[in-house]
């Protein structure tokens, strides 16, 4: 296998590796989002098609609000500092989420960074935000159904393409892989529909620790497995 062209990252273990150097967990995610920067930056120049980054879960809201502040906080700095860069190298920025429940500036940067990087054509950089897998999956149900309620659409037209049409990532590919880092091996409602052949990859690493050298072992490990989709690999075709 060749190198993957879309990758979705789960960036984990901001909080263990500032507690690791008796830090403040805020620390961590300092340091995170600088990772974040240099991995976007890495995966543009690789020219793959698209990057998603976990970037604050549902589930992220139930922090203590000083940290869920921070991490708006940051993210607002992100967005602000990062907009023109994105578009020197010719990202494409959307997000996924109930982006609704994020503070209005925040909301208003976010739209900023989509418009002005709507016309490039580079690596599509997506940021998962106040993302959950089941409430994306749940909206796209509620949405086919109004359809067939306002007689637009028969139930038997509901194939796996109408739903994933439905769902925020209509316009992405699946992943071809996904990482997270930490050393937890779940998927924590990222992606459930889309992941369904994605190859998964798990590394001790804390997402603070990072880096591009990290980033080419997950994509040598990917390049060393089979795909099969379910069928059976090529190589063993040949043989029946
Ligand atoms: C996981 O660490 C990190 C998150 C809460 C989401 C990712 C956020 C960043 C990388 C920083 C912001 C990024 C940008 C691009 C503005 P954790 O707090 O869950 O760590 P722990 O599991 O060790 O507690």
């Amino acid at each position: 296998l060749s190198n993957p062209k879309n990758v979705a990252i789960i960036m984990d273990g901001n909080g263990r590796w500032a507690q690791l150097r008796g830090k403040p967990r805020t620390y961590g995610h300092i340091k995170g989002a600088r990772v974040a920067k240099k991995i976007v930056t890495e995966c543009a120049s690789q020219k793959l098609e698209s990057l998603i980054l976990y970037t604050f879960s549902t589930e992220n809201w139930l922090r203590p609000a000083t940290e869920v502040g921070f991490l708006m906080g940051l993210l607002r700095r992100y967005l602000k500092r990062e907009t023109q860069s994105l578009v020197r190298q010719n990202i494409k920025f959307t997000v996924i989420g109930d982006v609704d429940r994020l503070p209005k500036d925040i909301l208003e940067a976010v739209r900023f960074a989509e418009t002005s990087t709507a016309s490039n054509t580079g690596l599509k950089l997506v940021f998962a935000l106040s993302y959950g897998s089941r409430a994306e999956i749940t909206s796209a149900i509620k949405e086919i159904a109004n359809r067939v309620l306002q007689g637009e659409l028969e139930v038997s037209q509901i194939d796996e393409n109408l739903v994933q049409r439905a769902l925020q990532t209509s316009t992405l590919p699946d992943p071809d892989l996904i990482i997270r880092t930490s050393g937890e091996v779940r998927l924590s409602n990222f992606l459930l529909w889309q992941s369904a052949y994605s190859e998964l990859y798990f590394t001790k690493t804390l997402w603070p620790d990072f880096n591009a050298e990290q980033l080419a072992l997950a994509f040598v490990d990917y390049s060393n497995r089979t795909r099969k989709f379910g069928g059976i690999a090529k190589y063993e075709d040949a043989t029946h």
